[in-house]
């Protein structure tokens, strides 16, 4: 296994569309997983899109509510119902920086896991913002891309900061 360098915004490997698996059983889909999701630990990111280590394919790793890391090959997304919710987000590949983008809340998903078997579920939440995010990193696009407030984007350092002088400590007597 190895540790892969983390292309950034400004790369054109992170505009293009990427390119089906076309077989998910074979040995070099299955290295780059494995790659993909200890880059991603190292990194501690939630998610991770092939493209962001500079394989134009369709494939990511994210990882589940239960902590474990899930590879879904060649995605296809839809939306359920109509609802939207904007969350904060971060990117490996735009380091530092946090944005607010909204998202449908709930989607169906399918695709195929790394036996070339057919995978499909529905996801809500940060789980449905997770796979959205990384669905777009195979179509080229980053979340500043789907972003409709750009006040609400900035780094996350300063974010924090001003997050913490919002809301005064406990205890203390204004
Ligand atoms: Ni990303």
């Amino acid at each position: 296994m190895a540790i892969l360098k983390i292309a950034r915004m400004g790369h054109p490997v992170l505009l293009r569309r990427a390119d089906p698996v076309p077989d998910p059983t074979a040995p070099e889909v299955r290295r780059l997983v494995a790659d993909m999701a200890e880059t991603m630990e190292d990194a501690q990111g939630l998610g991770l899109a092939a493209p962001q280590v500079h394989v134009p394919l369709r494939l990511f790793v994210w990882r589940g509510g239960a902590g474990n890391i899930i590879a879904l090959i060649n995605p296809e997304i839809e939306t359920v119902g109509e609802e939207v919710e904007q969350g904060w987000e971060g990117c490996l590949s735009i380091p530092g920086l946090r944005g607010c983008v909204p998202r449908a809340a709930r989607i169906r998903f399918r695709g195929q896991d790394i036996e070339g078997r057919p995978v499909e579920g529905e996801a809500a939440g940060l789980a449905a913002r997770v796979i959205q995010h990384e669905t777009d990193h195979l179509d080229g696009i980053l979340y500043p891309m789907r972003m409709t407030d750009l006040s609400l984007w900035g780094f996350t350092e300063e974010l924090a900061r001003a997050a913490a002088q919002a809301k005064p400590a406990e205890g203390t007597v204004p």
